[in-house]
C-alpha cells in the first residue's frame, strides 16, 4: 500500500464517494429514546443538568412520545418517578403505578411505538438502592423476586420490552421465568449486561431523585477496571435469556462494545447515559464546541464501535438532524 501508487485521498475528494465507501451509519432505526414520567397534569420540568429534557407527566409524554414517533424513532424507554418511596419500592410493582400507567396511555394513543421499560427498584426506594438493603447490606436472592413482579406487572401493561438495570446476580432468568410462565414469551428482554458503577450517571439521578442515601452501588455495578468481567456477565445474561445485551455508559467504554460486539450473536446495545448529554450540552452551551457536529460525531462512533442499538438523550435531535439531510 505505497504512496504513490496508492493514495488515501482518492476516496476522500467528494461527498459522493465518502458516502459510498463510508462503514458506519447512525440511522434513526438505531435510537431508543429515553422518557422521565411523573405524577401530575401538565408538567414539564426541564431536569437542570440535561438541558432539553424534562419530567412530564403522563399527558405531555404521551405528546413527547408521539412526537419521537412521527420523527421515526422507533422505541422509547420509560423511567418512573413516583410521588411515595418506601424501604421495598413498593410503587415499582403496583400495577396502577406511575410506569404502567404510562405504558397502557402510549400503547393506547401511539401503538406502533414500541415501549420498553428499565427494570430497577432505586427510583422508587426511599434509600436510592437497586435492591433490598438489611443491614447496610444489598440483598441479591430477595430482590429478584421483587424485580420478577414489577416487570410482570409492565407485561401486564402492555409493554414490549424490558430492560432490568438492576446488575442483581440471576435477574435475567428470574425475570424470562416470570414472564413465561403468565404467557408473556413474546416479551423481548434487554439486558443492562456490563453496567459499570460510573460517575456519569450523576445527572440521571438528579432527575430521577435516585442517589443512594448511603454507601455506593460499587457492590453490584462493575468497577470501571474491568474487561473480562463484561464478557462474562453479558455471557451469562444470553445464557439466562437475554435478547438484546448492553454496555453502559458508552463512551468511557467503547472498547468494552467493541470487544462485546466480537464475541457475541445478538444484538449490543449501548446507552449513552447522562453526563455524556450533559458534558456536551455543556461544552455546546458555553460555544466551546460545535454542539450538533459533536453530537453526531458521538453517536457515529458508538455504532463503528459496534453497537446497534443507542440508548440516548439526543435522540429527537439526531432524528431531526437526520430527517433534513
Ligand atoms: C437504574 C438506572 C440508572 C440509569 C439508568 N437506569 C442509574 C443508576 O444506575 O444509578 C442511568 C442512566 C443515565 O445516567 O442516563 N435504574
Amino acid at each position: 500500500m505505497a504512496f504513490p501508487i496508492h493514495r488515501s485521498r482518492r476516496l476522500r475528494q467528494s461527498t459522493a464517494i465518502m458516502r459510498m465507501v463510508r462503514e458506519a451509519h447512525l440511522s434513526v432505526d438505531d435510537l431508543i429514546y429515553p422518557l422521565f414520567v411523573c405524577e401530575g397534569k401538565g408538567i414539564k420540568d426541564e431536569i437542570s443538568s440535561m438541558p432539553g429534557i424534562f419530567r412530564w407527566s403522563i399527558d405531555g409524554l404521551i405528546q413527547e412520545a408521539r412526537e419521537a414517533f412521527e420523527l421515526g424513532i422507533p422505541a422509547v424507554i420509560l423511567f418512573g418517578i413516583p410521588d411515595k418511596k418506601d424501604e421495598m419500592g413498593t410503587e415499582a410493582y403496583n400495577p396502577n403505578g406511575i410506569v404502567q400507567r404510562a405504558i397502557r396511555e402510549i400503547k393506547t394513543h401511539c401503538p406502533d411505538l414500541l415501549v420498553i421499560t428499565d427494570v430497577c427498584i432505586d427510583e422508587f426506594t426511599d434509600h436510592g438502592h437497586c435492591g433490598i438493603v438489611r443491614e447496610g447490606k444489598i440483598l441479591n436472592d430477595e430482590t429478584l423476586e421483587l424485580l420478577s413482579k414489577m416487570a410482570l406487572t409492565h407485561a401486564q401493561s402492555g409493554v414490549d420490552m424490558v430492560a432490568p438495570s438492576d446488575m442483581m446476580d440471576g435477574r435475567v432468568q428470574a425475570i424470562r421465568q416470570t414472564l413465561d410462565e403468565n404467557g408473556f414469551q413474546d416479551i423481548i428482554l434487554m439486558a443492562y449486561s456490563a453496567k459499570y458503577a460510573s460517575a456519569y450517571y450523576g445527572p440521571f439521578r438528579e432527575a430521577a431523585d435516585s442517589s443512594p442515601k448511603f454507601g455506593d452501588r460499587r457492590s453490584y455495578q462493575m468497577d470501571p477496571g474491568n474487561s473480562d468481567e463484561g464478557l462474562r456477565e453479558v455471557f451469562q445474561d444470553i445464557e439466562e435469556g437475554a435478547d438484546i445485551v448492553m454496555v453502559k455508559p458508552a463512551l468511557a467504554y467503547m472498547d468494552i462494545i467493541q470487544r462485546i460486539k466480537a464475541q457475541v450473536n445478538v444484538p449490543v446495545a449501548a446507552y449513552n447515559v447522562s453526563g455524556e448529554y450533559s458534558m456536551i450540552k455543556a461544552a455546546a452551551q458555553n460555544g466551546w464546541v460545535d454542539g450538533e457536529l459533536v453530537m453526531m460525531e458521538t453517536l457515529l462512533s458508538m455504532k463503528r464501535a459496534g453497537a446497534n442499538l443507542i440508548l440516548t438523550y439526543f435522540a429527537k435531535e439526531a432524528a431531526t438532524l437526520m430527517t433534513r439531510y
